[in-house]
């Protein structure tokens, strides 16, 4: 079964109208479009019940429901309990705000290990606990290929590890990194094990007790939602972290994680995002005894299969055109190559051709993209040029892949 493209585009209004649907848009790993569902529930919060939630006049109840609604349905859909998800609003401030419920439990001479593959999200805040006295080790890429090697990880654990903070998988080089490795290698050092989730989570869905990390961060306004950071930890971990609300919401699992309160109407607009998995399903398949999480697993499958065949219809012209540096895998072979691909003119500047493709209305960007190590550690000259990045999601197409290869084609 492949995925049917015209009902997955009849559910986003950027694609229904004329000025927004001629662009080839491939800049998804910055933030994706939002289909009706997400934006309805949006518009409703606004519209209707746009007050305090959690009170006792009727617009006010109605908002917390809504609020509710959309923590079950994310818990659904991730198959754990609400109470393990933090909603804040962004995976940097979520990792900023975990950075500080752990320090307290650290002393110095312990020893974190972050790479130089992740975003900075996921570096700068561990980084900066070396003013406590934490020691910072560093799990490098190799310059070429991007990519981690888990042998590499097993001479730095230690002792001393507390904790190992990575990317499922890097905005950047795009392979999908051996979680499961990892995390057991981790976890026999006695440390715990910090996992990246936002490059990952557009293009896989995951049952995420199954994953065996302790903590895990994705940001849904690039899972087709509202901006909203989610932050999910193991129980028994989210439990020890020291609460970073106020002193009388430090045992609310929801607040304590989330000194900024929760965005009411952003959050409750993500049980739309259920509802769009639910009509992707419905279209698709008929067993509607599965759980929601099972549901959207088989969703999830048909988009992983769709993103391959186009991240390959892409990478087999890239490798065609003279001098072009392609960064990770040549080859997205399923479950271990994301369909974002980076890459390095052979000649002109990442801006130009950047620039040249959006005149023809095909929308990527160039940069570091706040993975600057990882740009730097690639031998990248200049990191504010950096690489051009096209991230492809379910909803692209093959035809609009063909017009961005063309358009390379002509460019270089
Ligand atoms: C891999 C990765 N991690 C973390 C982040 C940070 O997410 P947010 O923008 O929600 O802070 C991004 C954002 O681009 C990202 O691509």
């Amino acid at each position: 079964m492949t995925l049917d493209l015209d009902f997955v585009r009849s559910q986003y209004p950027v694609f229904q109208n004329s000025e927004t649907a001629q662009w080839a848009f491939f800049e998804n790993a910055g933030g994706s479009y939002v289909p009706h569902p997400v934006i309805e529930r949006l518009n409703h919060f606004f519209k209707y019940t746009k007050v305090q939630p959690y009170g006792l006049f009727a617009s006010s109840v109605a908002a917390g429901q809504a609020m509710e609604a959309a923590y079950s349905c994310v818990a659904e859909l991730l198959n754990t309990h609400p109470d393990q998800l933090t909603f804040g609003p962004s995976t940097t401030m979520n990792f900023y705000v975990l950075a500080q419920a752990i320090r307290p439990s650290l002393r110095a001479g312990d020893e974190i290990i972050v790479t130089n593959q992740d975003h900075e999200a996921n570096i700068g805040c561990w980084r900066r606990l070396a003013e406590f006295g934490i020691v910072i080790k560093e799990w490098q890429i190799d310059p070429q290929s991007g990519e981690l090697n888990i042998e590499d990880l097993k001479e730095l654990v230690g002792s001393h590890t507390r904790l190992v903070c990575f990317t499922l998988c890097s905005n950047i080089v795009g392979t999908i990194n051996d979680v499961k490795t990892i995390s057991n290698i981790v976890h026999a050092s006695g440390a715990l094990s910090v996992a990246d989730g936002v490059s990952f989570a557009p293009h896989r869905l995951i049952d995420i007790n199954d994953l065996g990390v302790d903590l895990y961060l994705f940001s849904t306004y690039k899972t087709f939602g509202t901006h909203i950071g989610v932050m999910w930890g193991r129980k028994e971990v989210l439990e020890k972290l020291e609460s970073q609300g106020h002193y009388f919401n430090s045992d609310k699992p929801r607040y304590r994680l989330n000194p900024c309160g929760p965005l009411h109407a952003e959050i409750a607009a993500l049980a739309g995002l259920g509802e769009y998995y639910d009509a992707l399903y419905e279209k698709h398949f008929t067993d509607l005894n599965l759980s929601r999480h099972a549901r959207g697993v088989k969703v999830f499958d048909l988009f992983a299969e769709h993103e391959s065949r186009l991240a390959n219809q892409l990478l087999d012209t890239l490798q065609e055109l003279p001098g072009v540096r392609v960064i990770g895998q040549a080859h997205a072979a399923a479950g271990q190559r994301a369909a974002t691909i980076a890459f390095l003119p052979a000649e002109k500047k990442p801006s130009e051709i950047v620039k040249r493709l959006a005149d023809n209305f095909i929308a990527v960007r160039n940069g570091h993209f706040y993975a600057r190590r990882c740009i730097e550690a690639l031998g990248l000259k200049d990191p504010e040029e950096g690489i051009i990045r096209v991230s492809l999601v379910h909803y692209n197409t093959e035809e609009e892949v063909s017009r961005l290869v063309d358009g390379l084609r002509a460019l270089m």
